[in-house]
């Protein structure tokens, strides 16, 4: 809590590709929540510099990222929109939390043994403790609410333990957080594979749509789509693929399933996939657009990105102030 509002605090990695996915699933959702809680919204560069980055381009896909979400409806009077690396308030807690997380808690995050199969030459400290780091981010804000995908669900639940298991010691400190797992969201799937998740590191360049794709991309994309040899736009189990355009033309026209089916009936799906590509393109147009004229202001993003770093360092300020109480320092 802070003042009268519930808090929601949630973390984006700096990478500008994000996906229709990304996009259905989550992103468009973020801005409902302003109207009722207070709102963090924060691009962790901290945390991506536990793989190895190309400094420009870190610092290009903070900027690209910030741009991105603004984009996608983020308002930044109605939220703190700021960097991660702008409040240093994150790496202090994250060290001091280190000490109240344990070596074998750490040792069972999936992710972290995920990451180390892929990056075997650099299985550093920062990837192992990762998960401190985000629960910093997450009870320095005092966070009621963390809208985050099913993956970091583990990390979340690391999250609260720390958080009990720090105010057991010391008394009430922190707010322990709830996940808002949305569990009922659009799920969209690879074009090329439509039983797996669309994923936005996919090998395979048409199987996953970017919300910043042109609109030829995105036309040329859903023509190639894989769908199945019926011929029928239909929705019903075993059709992953026509399931798949189905869900994504009912999410960018609020037309319902049965009157896709009847607005294709007798049609190929030479029809529907262009007009699932149309759709998809027109309706992501605005954000597109909108984009291309946050990310061309450098200074008005350097400004957004100052005043919410001033913002959060408000209420950051306020926990570490009483964590520092409790365990000990000297002030
Ligand atoms: N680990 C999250 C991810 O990869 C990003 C993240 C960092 C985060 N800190 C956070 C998400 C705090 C929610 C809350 O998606």
């Amino acid at each position: 809590m802070n003042g009268d509002k519930k808090t929601v605090f949630s973390g984006v990695q700096p990478s500008g590709n994000l996906t229709i996915g990304n996009y259905l699933g989550a992103i468009k959702n973020f801005s409902r929540f302003s109207e009722e809680y207070k709102t963090f919204y924060c691009v962790v560069d901290m945390h991506a510099i536990t793989v190895r980055q190309v400094p420009a381009e870190l610092r290009r896909r903070t900027y690209e990222t910030l741009a991105l979400y603004m984009a996608c409806g983020l308002d930044e009077k109605k939220n703190t929109l700021f960097v991660q690396s702008h409040v240093p308030a994150h790496a202090e807690l994250g060290w001091i939390l280190d000490c109240y997380t344990m070596f074998g808690e750490l040792s069972r995050m999936t992710q972290f043994k995920d990451k180390s199969a892929k990056n075997a030459q650099n299985i550093n400290a920062g990837l192992f403790t990762y998960p401190t780091l985000m629960a910093a981010d997450i009870l320095l804000y005092q966070t009621d609410l963390v809208p985050v995908g099913i993956d970091q669900k583990q990390h979340l639940e690391l999250a609260r333990d720390i958080a009990m298991r720090f105010n057991q010691i010391y008394s009430d400190t922190f707010t322990v957080p709830e996940g808002y797992i949305p569990t009922d969201t659009m799920k969209i799937m690879s074009l090329a594979a439509p039983t797996q998740k669309m994923s936005k590191s996919d090998e395979n360049a048409n199987a996953v749509v970017y919300i910043l794709d042109s609109k030829d991309d995105m036309i040329r994309k859903f023509k190639k789509a894989v769908t199945d040899s019926e011929a029928e736009v239909r929705y019903a189990p075993g059709k992953d693929g026509v399931n798949n355009l189905m869900t994504i033309y009912h999410a960018f026209t609020g037309k319902t399933f049965e009157e896709i089916e009847r607005e294709f009936a007798g049609k190929g799906y030479g029809d529907f996939k262009l007009a699932v590509g149309e759709a998809c393109a027109d309706g992501l147009a605005p954000v597109r657009a909108e984009y291309e004229r946050l990310i061309a202001d450098k200074a008005f993003l350097e400004s957004v990105m100052k005043n919410g770093a001033e913002e959060a360092t408000y209420y950051a300020r306020k926990t570490m102030s009483k964590v520092r109480r409790k365990i000990g320092f000297v002030n």
